[in-house]
């Protein structure tokens, strides 16, 4: 490396610092500090369903340890990149605004995002999450959309979602911070869901709208109707699974199928708004609710691996 160059590189380190600074300066405004109380596990065996794995059960105390270290990173580096997404959708949004009311709008849920990704990020500092694929796919949608089909899927559908998702990641942790982070993101979520009702108008899709929908709805549902891959994930990283037959062992054991049908049952609720009973009706058709079974979920494993 040059000087020039070590110069140019140490000056974009300093301005990097610099807007973080003055960005942590604006939550501490709006929250006290809080950090992590160093509860280890920051949510217990049982949470992920993994105490009715005998595989898991039986490996010893710091293999288990990391199987739920795993688990937890997994769950906050979704969160803090879906809250990232949203700062970018809300962004777009405030440019694209058709009244000040709508663009006052987004721009004070965006702020709440900016909010919720600062405080998360106290517990995944050291942790580097990497991209995962439902936030790349969430990350897509939010880059490629149209305003009313996102409306519809990211504030009516996935912030209503986030209200119980985010609720139960507080009611089961064990860092006090951390539960207080997620009650009070789980608060903010009920109010831009609401949000999404206002700004979401089914009269104003067009075909394309449509279709985009259609698709993106249904993607985004094979995603849950495969169980909780990220847990196989972690104790195939630390424990292994064996052969296709003990990952199919494994997600029943996991009771992945109920798991899935409860969350894509309650995603189906928040799709049934006011005239959107024909994308219900299509992605009823194409068995989009129906959660797979045992045996599939570890097929989408064994595929992805
Ligand atoms: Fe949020
Ligand atoms: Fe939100």
């Amino acid at each position: 490396m040059s000087a020039d160059d070590g110069r140019a590189e140490a000056c974009v380190e300093r301005r990097s610092e610099a807007l973080r600074r003055a960005a942590d300066r604006l939550v501490r405004r709006r929250l006290p500090p809080a950090a992590p109380d160093g509860s280890t596990p920051l949510w217990s065996a049982s949470f992920f369903g993994l105490d009715r794995v005998p595989r898991f059960c039986a490996a010893d105390e710091s293999t288990r340890a990391a199987v739920l270290d795993d688990c937890a990173t997994a769950l906050l580096a979704e969160a803090w990149r879906i809250e990232h997404c949203g700062i970018d959708y809300c962004g777009r949004m405030t440019r694209v605004g058709e009244s000040d009311d709508e663009r006052r709008l987004f721009a004070l849920i965006g702020a709440d995002e900016a909010l919720h990704a600062s405080l998360l990020a106290r517990w995944i500092a050291s942790r580097a999450p990497q991209p995962d694929p439902f936030s790349r796919f969430i990350a897509g949608l939010a880059e490629a959309g149209a305003p009313q089909p996102l409306a519809f899927l990211l504030q009516v559908v996935l912030e209503g979602f986030g209200i119980v998702h985010f609720g139960s990641l507080a009611t089961s942790c064990r860092d006090a911070g951390l539960a207080a982070t997620f009650r009070r993101i789980a608060r903010d979520e009920a109010l831009h869901h609401a949000g999404g009702l206002a700004t979401f108008s089914p009269d104003r899709l067009n075909e394309a709208d449509r279709r985009f929908l259609e698709d993106a709805a249904y993607s985004f549902l094979q995603m849950i109707r495969c169980g909780p891959q990220g847990v196989i994930a972690a104790l195939d990283r630390h424990i292994g699974l064996g052969d296709g037959n003990d990952s199919a062992n494994v997600f029943a054991a996991l009771d992945a199928e109920a798991a899935s049908a409860d969350k894509l049952a309650r995603l189906r609720r928040l799709m049934a708004q006011p005239g959107m009973a024909w994308l219900l009706d299509r992605l009823d058709a194409s068995g989009a609710f129906t959660a797979c079974p045992a045996g599939d979920c570890a097929q989408v494993y064994a595929d992805t691996r």
